[in-house]
């Protein structure tokens, strides 16, 4: 028999077995290899000492509950491991049936975050108590990262719940529920107020239910809600693919579709077949590129980011108390809202008191919305504004010991602005710019401490959006850095860390995503075809629609003064052939975007897309052009993906986990790829392949997709991107 070394075996007298998750090799329990294996041993134990058992209860000594699967083994299991990923899954599986069916009330006393694997156990057991502890997490979020949960989670949902919301409430979004949320969509039967009483009600469970089993192993169980050969489901089922397609836009994103299917097949089979299928599905998903690319970004390089691998050392973390928002525009109301509601006592200035409350209003209708649909009290929303005082009058700023600028983007405005507070706020207040193109260095021109300045630049809409990418000027000292990294993390965003370039690393990068889409229009595409090309790869925001939003003239006017700080430092200008179509559309037809009253699209009274621009088919497409569709979709990508090797070489970008979480998260790069990066890594024969492609694209389309030296060596050395 083997023994059981994560899970400790603690049976009472009274015959209760707790079994205690607490992998002594790791802070967590994971589904690994010693896991399983210890799994199987409490079976085996179970099964053998069957009639001295009263009931089980599974819980663990660690904080969270349990982890879940073992991501580290997983994205490296390639399609040769197909086999042994599979058997793993169904070793598990076996595992935990066995407990489920022993006869005996199995209780799941949840102690904290129990999120993919973790809550697959819970699913396991007969009865689930949570504890409600702040900022415990429960639920099946294994389609973030690409994946399906193969521990039964698809099999046990699909007859807990139906298979509707299994699907919408579970396994298609990857909802995390608070316990609260948890109870009250059914996930878990009760909540416990403290450790004790948690095991207390378990006992107090298994005490009433000496005989308990799951609802579907019980003669006659139908799943709820009817399966797909009723006909009344199958009368809806057809709504399902297509809500798929609106959820990843064609783009090539395998988890929702397998999950489906285990979930539709498993559903009009037994119990054991359906925990084939599932596996079946999750293998294939396990052992292919896209799972690895989102474990990669949103797990590993995700946390790395979080936990401050670009945050410089030896500095002692500092909390700011009080900020000073300078101009209450859009950005401003939006950041003002995010530091209230981390707690943060804010001054909203603006030109006149008017201005100022009217981005304080902007708080007030986000809290009131909140307020509508139950997400927030009365109470915490006043607390809320309570800290926001709008005003015009600098001597408000006293005692601030941060400040964040995001007056109009110019820079004379700017230094201007600094000027006017910086003996007012407190003697060493770190100084931010929320600039979205200037140059850091250029604005702490403007200052008597540069070594305190430093770029946060935050992204519309800011309570929506998780990233701030923080921007290192050539005089930004190692202290305001950290502090930078530290008041985006005490507002629970997402910072990456990047030296000073025109652009930034984000700004820069997505006008090769936006010049690309644009370029195509201007070589006689059907426009249509490109926003189709950008939605099938997987971008959020069609192309020529975010090329509308952010307005034609802005890139315009950054690309004349770099062109001119280039040409003026002895440089040549490479040019774009997105430049003459942006020129015509606003020089000759008069169309600089949507605020401009229309761009590419036509807009209606309320504001709303409603066609693209006719003129752009009279003036631009030729009937006789036709781009392969896999070529303008990789276009975008690769003109990204290129130009951030670009932004590697030339030190704008020092960590492959920035780049990779920035691109996803701040300028919408596919999801699927994992990030600029790892799109590179993960490319059909790897970096070889990439670069193959490049070379390709080159010879097509223009030199910009040259890969770049380095990109070159690299793949000649056989290595990939990783920190
Ligand atoms: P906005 O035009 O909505 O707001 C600017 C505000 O600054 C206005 O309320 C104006 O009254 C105020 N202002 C002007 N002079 C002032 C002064 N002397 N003192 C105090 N307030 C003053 O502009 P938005 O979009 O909020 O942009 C602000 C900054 O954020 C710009 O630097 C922009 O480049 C940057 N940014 C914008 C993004 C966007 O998506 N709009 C994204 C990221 C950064």
């Amino acid at each position: 028999m083997t023994e059981s070394t994560t899970i400790r075996w603690e049976q009472d007298e009274t015959g209760v077995v707790t079994l205690v998750l607490d992998d002594p090799a790791q802070s967590a329990n994971t589904m690994n290899q010693a896991f399983r294996d210890s799994l199987t041993a409490v079976a085996d134990r179970a099964e053998a000492e069957r009639d001295s058992i009263r009931g089980i209860v599974y819980t663990s000594a660690k904080k969270t509950f349990f982890a879940g699967g073992d991501l580290k083994d997983m994205i490296k299991a390639g399609p040769a491991d197909a086999r042994r990923v599979f058997d793993g899954g169904m070793a598990i599986k076996d595992a935990l049936r066995r407990i489920e069916t022993l006869g005996k009330p199995v209780v799941a006393a949840i102690n904290g975050a129990a999120l993919g694997g973790g809550y697959e156990i819970a699913l396991a057991s007969h009865h689930r108590i949570a504890l409600d502890a702040p900022g415990s997490k429960i639920g099946l979020p294994e389609v973030t990262l690409g994946l399906l949960p193969g521990g039964g989670g698809v099999t046990r949902t699909v007859r807990l719940m139906g298979i509707a919301d299994a699907l919408l409430k579970v396994l298609l979004q990857g909802t995390q529920y608070t316990p609260r949320r948890a109870l009250d969509n059914g996930l878990v039967h009760e909540l416990a107020a403290t450790p004790e009483e948690m095991l207390a009600q378990a006992r107090a469970f298994i005490d009433a239910h000496p005989e308990s089993r799951q609802p579907w192993d019980v003669p006659g169980y139908k799943i709820p809600g009817g399966t797909p050969s009723h006909p009344k489901f199958a009368a809806n089922l057809p709504a399902f693919p297509a809500n798929l397609l609106k959820q990843t836009g064609g783009a090539p994103y395998p988890a929702p579709r397998n999950i489906l299917a285990a979930a539709v097949e498993g559903s009009q089979v037994d119990f054991a077949t359906a925990q084939t299928i599932e596996s079946r599905y999750f293998t294939e998903l396990v052992t292919g590129q896209t799972a690895k690319n989102m474990t990669q970004a949103f797990f590993f390089d995700l946390q790395a980011v979080n936990a401050g691998r670009s945050r410089p050392q030896g500095t002692e973390p500092r909390k700011v108390t009080k900020v000073a928002v300078l101009g209450a525009g859009m950005m401003g109301a939006g950041i003002a809202y995010s530091c209230a509601k981390a707690g943060i006592e804010v001054v909203l200035k603006d030109v006149s008191a008017e201005a100022a409350e009217k981005g304080k209003a902007y708080s007030t209708r986000l809290l009131d919305k909140a307020l509508s649909r139950g997400r927030t009290t009365e109470a915490a929303r006043d607390e809320l504004l309570a800290r926001i005082t709008p005003t015009a009058d600098p001597a408000d700023l006293a005692g601030c010991d941060a400040v964040i600028e995001a007056v109009f983007e110019d820079t004379a405005l700017k230094h201007k602005v600094f000027q006017e507070i910086q003996d007012v706020v407190a003697p060493d207040a770190l100084l931010c710019s929320n600039t979205s193109t200037l140059p850091i260095t250029l604005l702490a021109e403007g200052v008597e401490r540069p070594a305190d300045f430093v770029g946060l630049h935050f992204f519309s809409p800011v309570d929506k959006m998780p990233l701030v990418e923080i921007i290192r000027g050539e005089r930004t000292g190692d202290e305001a850095l950290a502090r930078a990294f530290d008041l985006v993390r005490q507002i629970r965003k997402t910072p990456i860390v990047v030296n000073d370039s025109r652009g930034f690393f984000t700004s820069r990068v997505i006008g090769q995503f936006i010049n690309e889409g644009v370029a195509m229009v201007g070589e006689g595409v059907e426009p249509a075809s490109v926003e189709q090309a950008a939605a099938q790869a997987g971008y959020p925001a069609k192309v020529l629609s975010l090329m509308d939003e952010l307005t034609l003239t802005l890139p315009r006017k950054i690309r004349d003064e770099t062109r001119r700080a280039i040409e003026e430092s002895g440089g040549v200008w490479p040019g774009h052939p997105a430049d003459e179509v942006i020129d015509r559309m606003v020089d000759e037809f008069g169309r600089p975007g949507r605020s401009g009253g229309g761009g590419f699209y036509e807009y209606g009274e309320d504001g709303r897309r409603t066609r693209l621009w006719p003129g752009l088919r009279e003036h631009f497409t030729k009937p006789d052009v036709s781009i392969p569709f896999e070529d303008m979709q990789e276009r975008m990508l690769f003109a990204e993906a290129v130009d951030s090797v670009r932004c590697l070489d030339e030190n704008v970008l020092t960590s492959v986990a920035d780049a990779n979480i920035g691109s996803i998260m701040g300028i919408g790069f596919p999801a699927w790829t994992g990030g600029v990066l790892q799109y590179i890594n993960g490319y059909d024969g790897g970096l070889p392949g990439f670069v193959a492609r490049a070379r390709e694209l080159a010879a097509l389309y223009g030199e910009r997709f040259q890969p770049p030296a380095s990109l070159v060596e690299k793949a000649e050395r056989g290595e990939t991107y990783h920190d």
